[in-house]
């Protein structure tokens, strides 16, 4: 095995946040595979692009013979595999796509992960399969429930939740019928630089900022646990290099917030920095039919991550949603790229047959 590491997805908005944050920390050898879907922007990694440490790939994780190929060649001591559809709405309106990234492409790369991993005999007891998931797994939870623990029942309620918890099942398949030196971390909601204008903080901050609507869902009650992104990524990496293998680690912010409450903190925060007009951006708030079967609330208890590996989350929701808003204001040139679509434009030239 060499020191790689494969990283499924990383030119989405957790993926190529990893990378970057990986290599600051003086890890080098990433190879990123992936497939550049809607959700895919190699605008992320540009600061990287000329790093001999770093190499992309576009590929299919669902495509075996090239899976199989750059495991031979590459020879990575781990996998850290991000790739997925992401978003609920999305799953609501198409569902099959998640059936075929999140369930079969998660199953093929375990296939070829295990054919690998067995073909390196005693030279492969190093070797992680990471794999990242979600806390909607777990369904969703009442007001005065306890958070979600490792062993909560798992209940998934959209298609999204729904095919990452079969993939989750099957990452822990391998590891108890075929003993993959697997890991899985479950997730809370995210939110940074680099996130697509589809999920509720990126979309409410560039929306607030251009004087549109403010479409919150139903009654806007309903409750998420916020993580800064560069959390969720160092409780990764904590996680892959410490992490007991076959075991499960739920992630969070300790940040449970009603979405409301977001919504109305962004607009205040961007009548801050962007300047106010004759009316505060809250009169844009806009309340919208509801999700159908919207999960109510979610929260994660992770306690084991800090008692086992003595991971904490360092950012709060107020400094954190604060770095956030300026990034997207100092970054008009991205955000203007995946706006109009222009990000694709790179894929159009390096990959038009
Ligand atoms: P994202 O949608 O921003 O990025 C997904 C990436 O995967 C994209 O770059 C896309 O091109 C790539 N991809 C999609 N299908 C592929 C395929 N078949 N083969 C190869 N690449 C493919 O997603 P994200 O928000 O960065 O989430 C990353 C992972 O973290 C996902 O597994 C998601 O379930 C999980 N997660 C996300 C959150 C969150 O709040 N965003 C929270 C917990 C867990
Ligand atoms: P989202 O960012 O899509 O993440 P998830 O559904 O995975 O939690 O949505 C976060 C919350 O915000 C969720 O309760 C749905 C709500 N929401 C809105 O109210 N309006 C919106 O336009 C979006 C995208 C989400």
């Amino acid at each position: 095995m060499e020191n790689t590491i494969l990283v499924t997805g990383g030119a989405g908005f957790i993926g190529s946040n990893f990378i970057l944050q990986w290599l600051e920390r003086g890890h080098s050898q990433v190879v990123n595979l992936d497939k550049l879907t809607y959700a895919g922007n190699l605008h992320n990694l540009k600061a990287i692009e000329d790093n001999r440490g770093y190499e992309f790939v576009r590929g299919d994780i669902a495509e075996r013979e090239r899976l199989r190929d750059l495991l031979a060649f590459r020879k990575p001591r781990a996998i850290v595999h991000f790739a997925a559809e992401s978003h609920v709405d999305r799953s609501i309106r198409g569902p099959e796509e998640f059936v075929r990234t999140n369930i079969d492409g998660t199953f093929a790369l375990l296939e070829e992960a295990r054919a690998y991993w067995s073909g390196l005999g005693q030279g492969g007891d190093g070797f992680r399969f990471l794999h990242v998931s979600t806390d909607e797994v777990y369904g969703s939870l009442n007001l005065n429930d306890p958070p979600f623990s490792e062993s909560t029942p798992y209940a998934p309620n959209s298609p999204y939740a729904a095919s990452k918890a079969a993939s989750d099942h099957l990452v822990r398949a391998y590891h108890h019928t075929y003993g993959l030196p697997t890991l899985t971390t479950n997730c809370s909601n995210n939110y940074g630089r680099f996130q697509f204008p589809e999920k509720l903080i990126p979309l409410m901050i560039l929306n607030a900022l251009n004087g549109k609507p403010l479409p919150v869902y139903g009654d806007g009650q309903n409750v998420r646990d916020w993580l800064y992104v560069e959390d969720h990524c160092s409780a990764i990496a904590t996680v892959l290099e410490r992490g007991r293998v076959g075991q499960t680690f739920n992630i969070g912010g300790w940040n449970e917030k009603r979405n409301l409450d977001i919504v109305q903190t962004i607009c205040d925060i961007v009548d801050e920095m962007a300047g106010r007009g004759a009316s505060s951006r809250r009169e844009l708030i806009t309340f919208v039919k509801d999700r159908p079967g919207h999960d109510r609330r979610y929260a994660m208890d992770a306690t084991k991550i800090e008692r086992e590996l003595d991971w904490r989350p360092k950012e709060t929701f107020e400094t954190g949603i604060r770095k956030t808003v300026q990034w997207y204001l100092n970054n008009k040139e991205w955000v203007h790229d995946v706006i109009s679509g222009s990000y694709r434009q790179w894929i159009e030239t390096h990959y038009s047959s």
